[in-house]
């Protein structure tokens, strides 16, 4: 199945560098997204002639996908450049293996999100959307098979496709295979939930590989630990650690563009001054409101922190900004609405006629996330678990004065920035409120000092490197 002309480097991830919209006329409009991958890739160059293999998440992908050659060749300019091959998968298949699968089970496994006592439930209609996550994952295995010169080194991302080396093995036993987890992995006792044919699966697909990426030692452990658990060990496969960090050079001149400073201003007004006129601080969270990033918790704690230290009152906001994830899903919307809820009732209880305590955003917008970034005197990063969090690494690279971070152990970045940071157990409210105080509290050189140090532990792993070094371990 080997192509003559295949690419060298080939990249598997559901979401894809670009995304499509159909305007009133039928035209399509292509958008252009951003990440880490998307700068890694950019790092080994367009002569590399990589090949990015990605699935139309939407009709307007599907379409595109259908214009285009069935997906093979999206028009260049519409990707940057990359080459983009986007699977046009039968829209059902999809929304089981996405919606029904990846984000419902293998995210609430790894993030530990069940409640226990009614849920997970494995019925039959698992089985059915299991067996569409097993096509889906075919589908990613084949295009990578169809696209990859004979030895080429492939790396698939995350828990959409953990099928996807043991498939693609078997179809292309010449290339190497690497896949990355951008989540944490669960402890053997939670995996093993999963029925034990399903786990099995899950482990052997990721097997399949000869390389496995994780964010940190402690997921990377968790999976040896199901993998001697389950299957008798990892057997060939290496494991390693690439500690994704942000990327300094684009964050510092993205902050600085006039569109930034315009929501600076903004967000100025917004907070107001304190009634003796002197300036309020701010408590900055910005998250996709994903239900392990803790957004309830995290206002519970500033309620917490308004009741039982009243001198903060008219003193501090609290900026949240809670953008929209995966609401096709009923959890993730209910969730959505609980933030809404819990902030409407802080500023009824607490605010006055010049102060709104809470000040919750919804609409994602990238340059007033940068603002906030700029003048927050302390950052709230508080997920029950996490992989990595780069909103606690793009902090302190952007912050204007200096940061104090409240940062959740049960984030991957705990593992490189806890020295500097106030650590929190993410489900101790009166903790975090604690905390909270401490930072708003920290002499300004002291903050100075420890943003800098943090903002070095951040940059440590800069995209680029990142997915280099992978690259390299896999050929080595
Ligand atoms: C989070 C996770 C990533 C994952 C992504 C998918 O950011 O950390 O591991 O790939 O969500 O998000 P999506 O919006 O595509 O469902």
């Amino acid at each position: 199945m080997a192509s003559t002309h295949g690419a060298e480097v080939l990249l598997a991830s559901n979401r894809g560098p670009v995304s499509y919209e159909v305007r009133e006329d039928g035209s399509l409009n292509a958008r252009r997204g951003g990440g880490g991958l998307v700068s890694g890739l950019s790092a080994i160059g367009p002569e590399a002639g990589a090949v990015w293999v990605c699935a139309a998440l939407s009709d307007a992908d599907r379409e595109a996908a259908r214009r285009f050659e069935g997906g093979r060749r999206l028009p260049s300019e519409a990707t940057g450049g990359q080459r983009v091959r986007m699977l046009d998968i039968d829209p059902d298949v999809f929304s089981d293996a996405y919606n029904g699968i990846a984000n419902s089970v293998l995210w609430f496994v790894h993030h530990m999100l069940y409640q226990t006592p009614l849920e997970p439930v494995f019925d039959a209609e698992f089985r059915r959307r299991w067996a569409s996550y097993e096509a889906y994952n075919r589908a990613f295995a084949q295009a990578l098979a169809e696209e990859a010169a004979e030895g080429a080194a492939v790396i698939v991302q995350d828990y959409h496709l953990t099928l996807v080396p043991g498939m693609l093995r078997d179809f292309r036993p010449d290339v190497r295979i690497g896949h990355f987890s951008h989540t944490p992995w669960a402890p053997v006792d939670y995996f093993r939930m999963l029925p034990d044919d399903i786990a099995e699966q899950v482990l052997r697909g990721m097997l399949g590989a000869d390389r496995l990426g994780f964010l940190t030692r402690r997921w990377a452990d968790a999976f040896a630990d199901c993998c001697d658990a389950l299957v008798g060990g990892l057997g060939g496969t290496r494991t390693g650690v690439h500690g994704l960090g942000a990327d300094a050079e684009f964050l510092r001149e993205r902050s600085h563009r006039a569109d930034v400073f315009e929501r600076m201003a903004a967000l100025r007004e917004e907070i107001g001054a304190a009634p003796d006129g002197g300036a309020r601080k701010t408590i900055v969270r910005v998250d996709r409101t994903e239900l392990s990033k803790n957004i309830v918790r995290g206002l519970l704690a500033y309620r917490q922190l308004l009741e039982e230290r009243p001198q903060w009152r008219e003193r501090v906001v609290h900026l949240a900004f809670a953008y929209p994830s995966r609401q096709d899903l009923a959890v993730y919307r209910e969730y959505t609405a609980e933030v809404r809820r819990v902030a409407e009732e802080i500023n009824e209880r607490y605010g006055t006629a010049g102060w709104r305590p809470v000040v919750l955003h919804v609409r994602d917008d990238f340059a007033r996330s940068l603002a906030a970034y700029r003048i927050a005197d302390v950052a709230l990063v508080n997920p029950i678990r996490d992989g990595m969090n780069l909103v606690a690494k793009e902090v302190p690279v952007v912050s204007d004065s200096g940061c104090a971070l409240v940062l959740s152990r049960e984030a991957g970045a705990y593992a490189e920035l806890g020295d500097d940071a106030v650590v929190v157990n993410p489900y101790d409210v009166v903790g975090t409120a604690e905390a909270l105080h401490e930072a708003l509290g920290m002499g300004g050189a002291e903050r100075v000092e420890r943003t800098k140090r943090l903002a070095a532990a951040a940059t440590a792993l800069p995209p680029a490197q990142w997915f280099l070094e992978q690259l390299e371990e896999l050929r080595a």
